[in-house]
């Protein structure tokens, strides 16, 4: 299948582009898994991570999904650029572009800045996080990872628990696994659960009426408090009691089987107690794991206009 310049949202990706990523980030994972972790389609070509926000996850994975497809990677750290000199982003694109680069791997405060980005260079640009508009390869991972332990996802239920409102994640994987025909339900206090939100996603008043939907994953989120203007809930207990995952819960969704899924960081305490890091049914170490292989397949998908050919 043809690959697009850029991988800016999940919206703008067809059901068709979708399973095509998901297709290909299989055998991948199959790679990455063997001894000889690396094949050479991107030798020759250049990976440039620009991260304005902090990253574990995201960044590491691009870097490793980089080099295991042969490419070259550098890593520009902003807060010892020229950036803190002053240096706007399109003069820092510039730059960067002048530096022949073909991919740029993007994280941002502020929505938008991928778009203006990638109007701006002949690179590709892939969103890795932009303000709480979108993280597409999140969407692409937790869909993948879904799929391996549930196969097809019609019909499935899937709960996402926590700060919707704030939530790049919560945009990119609801509308990911909408696309391919599961149910989201939404949960968690009410100012951060957004009201213009898709009408086929369930809202849900109590972790009870969760539970009675019979999810077969449970979503959570962390707190996005450095997207937060004002306090939402009266503390961080009291969105442990109301809306986390306490030992109580957690023995009910060890009963009934159901998986729980993170994108991290995990706040322990607060949305999830201790023993949800060792639960069976976690999978937030696949989807870490999953994380390198769907961002291979966007690697390997998309387009570069700088010129030099694919080997
Ligand atoms: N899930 C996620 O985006 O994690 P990082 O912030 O560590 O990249």
């Amino acid at each position: 299948m043809n690959g697009r310049k850029d991988l800016l949202d999940i919206e703008s990706l067809s059901v068709e582009e979708i399973n095509y990523l998901l297709e290909t980030a299989g055998p991948f994972k199959n790679l990455i898994r063997q001894s000889v972790k690396k094949m050479p389609p991107l030798r020759g070509r250049h990976v440039l991570t620009l991260f304005y926000e902090p990253s574990t996850r995201t960044r590491s994975s691009f870097e490793i999904a980089a080099k295991r497809l042969s490419a070259d990677v550098t890593n520009f750290t902003v807060s010892t650029s020229s950036v803190v000199k002053g240096e706007s982003i399109i003069d820092t694109i510039d730059t960067l572009q002048a530096m022949q680069v073909d991919y740029i791997i993007v994280r941002h405060g502020a929505a938008g800045v991928p778009n203006l980005i990638a109007k701006h260079t002949r690179a590709s640009v892939i969103n890795a996080g932009d303000g709480h508009h979108a993280h597409p390869t999140q969407g692409l991972l937790d869909a993948f990872t879904i799929k391996e332990v549930l196969g097809p996802l019609t019909g499935r239920r899937i709960a996402i628990i926590g700060d919707i409102q704030h939530s790049r994640v919560a945009r990119s994987t609801s509308m990911i696994l909408r696309k391919l025909g599961a149910q989201v339900g939404v949960f968690g206090p009410g100012p951060l659960i957004p009201e213009d939100r898709h009408p086929d996603m369930q809202s849900f008043r109590t972790f009870d009426e969760v539970f009675d939907w019979q999810p077969e994953v449970i979503y959570l989120l962390r707190i996005q408090t450095e997207r937060q203007k004002e306090q939402f809930f009266p503390s961080l207990h009291e969105y442990h009691r109301l809306y986390g995952v306490t030992d109580e819960r957690l023995n009910y969704i060890r009963g009934k089987g159901i998986y729980i899924m993170h994108p991290g960081p995990v706040n322990r305490g607060v949305e999830l107690v201790d023993g949800v890091m060792t639960y069976e049914r976690t999978l937030i170490n696949l989807q870490v794991e999953n994380g390198i292989a769907a961002r291979m397949a966007v690697l390997y998908w998309l387009q570069p206009e700088t010129g030099s050919q694919r080997e």
